[in-house]
This record gives C-alpha cells, sequence and structure tokens, in this order.
C-alpha cells in the first residue's frame, strides 16, 4: 500500500553509467554450438546478440559500471553512503558482492549489500536505495545491477543458452525537496510458489555441491519457458497497468516504458495493455540478451546518453523473474 504520511524528499536518480563485455555471441554463434538458427532465437526472444564477461566476476563489471558513472558526475567514490548491488551471480556466496564493488571503487565510507530477486533484482535494490534516502539519513546511494549470466549457464542446453547475457549497469540516486521529480511509487511482488520454474537448484545449503550435482548439471540455469512466459506476460502487463491507473496516469503521459528484457514478445504484451506506442518503449535486448538484473538500468544509461531521457519525463520501470518476483516503479526523470 502507498503511505499515507507525506514525503519530505523523493530519491531522484542523478546519474547513470553501464558497463557490456567486448565480447559478443551473435546468433550465428549458437548456430555452431547447439541445434538452433538465427529465425528462431528472433523471432521468439527478439535477440541477436549478447555479451560474455572472458576474464573477470560479476563485481569486476559492477565496478566497471561505476566507474562510468563516477566520469559523469562531481560525486566521488568516497561520498557515497550505501551500495546495493542486486545480482544473481554474486562472486561468491560471502562475502558479498557489494563489498567487493566498494573496495574496487574506493567507496571508504559507504556500507552496502547484495540483493537477490533475480531479474527483479533492479527494482527491489532502487526501491530499498530510495526507502533509505527518503528516511533522511543516507543521501547517496549506489544501485548496482550486474549479472555474468554466462558463469551459470549451460551452452549445450539450447533451451536457455541463447537467452542470457553479461553486463552491469549503476544509478546513483540522491535525494529531492522537489517532488515533481525522482521514485513516486512502486508495487512489487513474490510468490515462493513459482520457485520450481526458474532456478539454479545445487550449490546452496539445500544440495551442496557434490560430483553428483556436477555430473547433474545442477549448477546451471534451468528454465521452464512457456510455464514462465505465460505468468510474465500476465505479471508484468497487469503490474504496469495497475500502477499507471493508481498514479492517474494515461497512456499519453507515460514518457517511456522500462521493461525488463526477457522476451519481446512479453514486452510488447506490456506496452499494449498500457496503450503505449512502441517508439515508447525502451529496448536493447537485440544487442545485448536478458542480462538479468542489468537490463533496465543498461537501458536507461543507453537512452539517456543517446539524448532521448529528458528532465520530467515519466518513466514505468516493470520486471518479471524467478522466484517468482515481479514489480513496477512509477518515477520522474530529474536531470538533463
Ligand atoms: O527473465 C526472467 C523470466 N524469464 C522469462 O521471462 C522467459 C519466459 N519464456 C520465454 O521467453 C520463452 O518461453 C522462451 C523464449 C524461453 C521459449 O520460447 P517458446 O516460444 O515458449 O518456445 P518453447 O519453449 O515452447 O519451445 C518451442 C519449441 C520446442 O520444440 P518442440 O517441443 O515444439 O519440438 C523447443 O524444443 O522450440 C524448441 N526450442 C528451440 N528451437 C530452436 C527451444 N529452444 C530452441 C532454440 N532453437 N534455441
Amino acid at each position: 500500500m502507498q503511505s499515507q504520511n507525506k514525503k519530505l524528499r523523493n530519491a531522484v536518480i542523478t546519474a547513470v553509467g553501464m558497463y557490456a563485455p567486448e565480447k559478443v555471441m551473435d546468433n550465428k554463434y549458437f548456430e555452431s554450438i547447439v541445434d538452433t538458427n538465427d529465425e528462431w532465437i528472433v523471432s521468439r526472444t527478439g535477440i541477436k546478440e549478447r555479451r560474455k564477461m572472458e576474464n573477470g566476476a560479476t563485481s569486476d563489471m559492477a565496478a566497471l559500471a561505476c566507474e562510468d558513472l563516477f566520469r559523469t558526475t562531481n560525486v566521488k567514490p568516497e561520498e557515497i553512503d550505501v551500495i546495493i548491488v542486486a545480482t544473481v551471480t554474486p562472486d561468491m556466496f560471502f562475502p558479498a558482492t557489494a563489498c567487493l564493488v566498494q573496495d574496487k571503487i574506493g567507496a571508504k565510507n559507504a556500507w552496502g549489500f547484495d540483493l537477490s530477486a533475480a531479474c527483479s533484482g533492479f527494482l527491489f535494490a532502487l526501491q530499498t536505495g530510495a526507502s533509505l534516502i527518503e528516511g533522511g539519513s543516507y543521501k547517496k546511494v549506489l544501485v548496482v545491477g550486474s549479472d555474468k549470466m554466462s558463469a551459470i549457464t549451460d551452452y549445450t542446453d539450447r533451451n536457455t543458452c541463447i537467452l542470457f547475457g553479461d553486463a552491469a549497469s549503476a544509478v546513483l540516486l540522491e535525494p529531492t525537496t522537489d517532488l515533481n521529480y525522482g521514485i513516486k511509487d512502486s508495487m512489487l511482488f513474490v510468490d515462493g510458489a513459482g520457485k520450481d520454474a526458474l532456478n539454479m537448484k545445487a550449490g546452496g545449503s539445500a544440495l551442496p555441491s557434490t560430483e553428483e550435482t556436477i555430473k547433474n548439471k545442477l549448477h546451471y540455469i534451468y528454465q521452464d519457458g512457456k510455464a514462465v512466459f505465460k505468468v510474465a506476460v500476465k505479471g508484468m502487463a497487469d503490474i504496469s497497468y495497475e500502477i499507471m491507473e493508481r498514479n492517474g496516469l494515461k497512456s499519453e503521459d507515460v514518457s517511456y516504458l522500462v521493461p525488463h528484457q526477457a522476451n519481446l514478445r512479453i514486452i510488447s504484451a506490456t506496452a499494449q495493455r498500457m496503450g503505449v506506442s512502441e517508439d515508447k518503449v525502451m529496448i536493447n535486448i537485440d544487442k545485448y540478451g536478458n542480462t538479468t538484473a542489468a537490463t533496465i538500468p543498461l537501458c536507461l544509461t543507453e537512452y539517456y546518453r543517446a539524448g532521448k531521457v529528458k528532465k520530467g519525463d515519466n518513466l514505468i520501470l516493470a520486471a518479471f523473474g524467478a522466484g517468482y518476483t515481479w514489480g513496477s516503479i512509477y518515477l520522474t526523470w530529474g536531470f538533463d
């Protein structure tokens, strides 16, 4: 439920940054390693290519995205209060990837933590960061989505290997007392009953790593694509429509839908439900595939840098992912 208390400040995005590894894996490459073809991949998913981090881990990509962000702002790493890293591919179980990023970027006054919500991770992290700022105790929060999906992808499984890619992206949240800007509303949900449709089964406390788990390929992504597709279409379309409705937004008031990039068909269904035309939908799934927690900030960074996002633009962010997790955030862009 939306809080009835009058807010004193909003959290607003004041800088963005990204990192996509250089190595490109196009659909032709996948034709050479599994039984697939470019036509199937493009028509079913919208993906043409994705990236692979050959040397380095999730924290390296995250740190590079943060360094890219710092090149565009006067804010210095040592001014950061909190770092939240949304990821399902942490460098290791512990310490948290946020600790490794803190050290790599020299944010010596920050605390931080990882947040695990799969493809909805960035939205959950953005709302968490916004709450820390709205509470008044913190002034500079870095929210990072970073996933090295290639580390948990089975490149012999055509059902999943063509879908995922590696990337990282970051946003800086700061407070503003001008409530016309910033994060205005969020609707976030989980339904753990969806756990069997999309997961990585082994390596945790339920099924610690053994020769058997490795032999049975339980350290890779498992997805029942059809099952997830059905709930993702409904979940993302419904939530995006609902957040518009409860904020009194008509389709013409929405400057952009910023959807998680899992499947172009899910994105189109969401846009259709919102009554938003294709030119108002941020899309880069063709270039990067599904980068899990990184997709939404990657879109924000690329569209902003292309001069397509302006101060005052209303954005609806929406995602659906493993858990199940899903949600939507309504924000007004705060800088040119
Ligand atoms: O990001 C987090 C949430 N995840 C999602 O939102 C993903 C949701 N799911 C999807 O996007 C889609 O279900 C997929 C893209 C994963 C799959 O598309 P689909 O249209 O649902 O295909 P399908 O799984 O129903 O498979 C249709 C056929 C099957 O063959 P048969 O059984 O009909 O003979 C598959 O074996 O396509 C086959 N197939 C492939 N063929 C060529 C599956 N993968 C491939 C492939 N190349 N890579």
